[in-house]
């Protein structure tokens, strides 16, 4: 009798908890109306990675796995730094590696190991000479061979978005959280000129209280479609929604809010345009006939402190190059896109500029007094770094920043400007955005990656 009622009460609870198919094939469950992603539960004993600072390394020394477009600039920007060794190189095709490897001989500089085929960077990650994995392949490799990087003992830089799950986002960090080592996603654009001066305004409090900041990828990729190794962007696209690509625009806008510093992304929700141009280009390219990514992706988040974020996503339609960056304070006001400019409270620049008095906040400030503004409040790394930044470029020289405050920090051992809460948070909005997307624009609970430290730092500091 009492194993029948066991059996009885099994039965009841397995009916009970079937979730309906369309939900059981989802990571996330819709809560009250807000879609809420699975959380994985860290191992035991696993400690934040927030500030963290691994043993000063006097040189570095670093293995480059995809040598694609990004990637041979990435090899190339690097022989102009100093106290790093470029140990090895890696590409799926034998030829991509053969031509980096031309920029080290050019160059004067030892040849480094090289590796191709599906499977070579594993044999990079294995080796014992390499401080530093550096990651410009596809979107979908990126996680793959961060984890395996840092389970080898190594840090691991990795491209844009460093991951394209938000199950991926959490194994980026378990993984760092678990071996120890930086797991530091390459979001150049937080680097770029007026992105760091203005950065360096806000902290200074030159625009108030920010309540509003947007941006955006705004980039007509027609001339590249093709460029793509096995074309492997529009097939990705092909296949989502969603703001896929949100990190150049984000990564400023969380800089400026000071996102797991002191406040969190709460939720968010997002609406796409049908797909027009997408579809063409899919057609002509893929001979497809379906497309699921959006022309206009438009995705809007709050944070825990009440503050708001406007994101665009748009690589299709006839437009001049866009990331939008505004920041709306309650005493002034920046924009780079379409023009770049600054408004004031006049008295929010006493003292800063000469003819203060004169400055009306319905108006841009004139172009002698942004110059003075932005010579004034130029971020202390662009002092140290920009004349050679120019000179060595990479989008103007943001990326040669990049890599030199990553080589800096890692020989200096300080914590990384960028940690991997930071690659997790910024990457995760393709999924979320395609989840409130493809349930009517539901709104989605952000996860909170730092498992609750998120106000455990003050506000973001780059380490000196
Ligand atoms: N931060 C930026 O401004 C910026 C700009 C462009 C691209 N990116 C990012 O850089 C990454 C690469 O983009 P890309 O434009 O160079 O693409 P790409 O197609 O030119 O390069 C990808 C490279 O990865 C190689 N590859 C593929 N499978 C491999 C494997 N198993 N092992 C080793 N190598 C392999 C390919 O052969 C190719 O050379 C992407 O994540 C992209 O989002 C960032």
């Amino acid at each position: 009798m009492k194993k029948r009622l066991c059996a009885l009460a099994l039965a009841c609870v397995a009916v009970c908890c079937i979730p309906d198919a369309s939900a059981s094939a989802k990571p996330y469950r819709i809560k009250k109306g807000v879609i809420v992603f699975d959380e994985p539960k860290p191992a035991a004993g696993q400690e934040d990675m927030l500030a963290f600072a691994a043993e000063p390394l006097a040189t570095v020394r670093v293995g480059f796995i995809g040598l694609g477009m990004r990637g041979s600039g990435a090899v190339r920007r690097f022989t102009f730094l100093d106290g790093v060794e470029i140990k090895a190189l890696c590409d799926l095709l034998p030829e991509n590696v053969a031509e980096s490897g031309r920029i080290l001989s050019d160059k004067g500089l030892p040849a480094a190991a090289e590796y191709s085929g599906e499977d070579g960077w594993k044999a990079l990650c294995e080796r014992d000479d390499i401080d530093l994995v550096y990651v410009c392949t596809q979107w979908q490799m990126h996680v793959e061979m961060a984890v395996y990087a840092m389970e080898h003992g190594k840090h691991v830089a990795v491209e844009v978005p460093a991951a394209m799950t938000v199950a991926d986002c959490w194994r980026l960090v378990d993984t760092s959280e678990r071996t120890r080592r930086h797991c530091m996603m390459l979001e150049n654009c937080v680097y770029d000129f007026f992105e760091l001066t203005t950065l360096n305004m806000a902290q200074q409090g030159l625009f108030g209280e920010i309540v509003h900041v947007e941006g955006g990828y705004i980039h007509n990729l027609a001339p590249f479609w093709r460029e793509y190794q096995g074309n492997w962007r529009l097939k990705f696209n092909q296949n989502h929604r969603g703001d896929v690509y949100a990190t150049h625009g984000f990564g400023p806008d969380c800089q400026l809010l000071n996102i797991h510093r002191g406040d969190k992304l709460d939720y968010l929700v997002s609406m796409d345009t049908k797909s027009v141009v997408g579809k063409a280009v899919a057609k002509e390219i893929m001979d497809a006939d379906e497309f699921a990514n959006g022309d206009q992706t438009t995705t809007m988040i709050r944070t825990s402190a009440g503050k708001t974020v406007l994101l665009q996503h748009n690589v299709y339609t006839p437009r001049p190059y866009d990331r939008l960056y505004q920041v709306v304070g309650s005493k002034g006001y920046a924009s780079k896109y379409p023009i770049k400019g600054y408004a004031f409270e006049p008295e929010q620049l006493a003292g800063a500029v000469v003819d203060y008095e004169n400055l009306s906040t319905h108006k841009f400030v004139p172009a002698a007094v942004r110059k003075e503004l932005a010579e004034r409040y130029k971020h202390p790394i662009l002092r140290e770094v920009e004349e050679k930044a120019k000179l060595v470029g990479g989008h103007g020289g943001m990326d040669f920043i990049m890599d030199y405050r990553l080589v800096y920090c890692l020989r200096n051992g300080l914590p990384l400007d960028q940690d991997v809460y930071d690659a997790a948070e910024w990457s995760c909005i393709g999924e979320l955005s395609a989840a409130s997307i493809e349930n009517g624009s539901k709104p989605v609970a952000i996860p909170d990656f730092t498992r609750g430290r998120w106000q455990k730092l003050d506000g973001l500091k780059f380490a000196k």
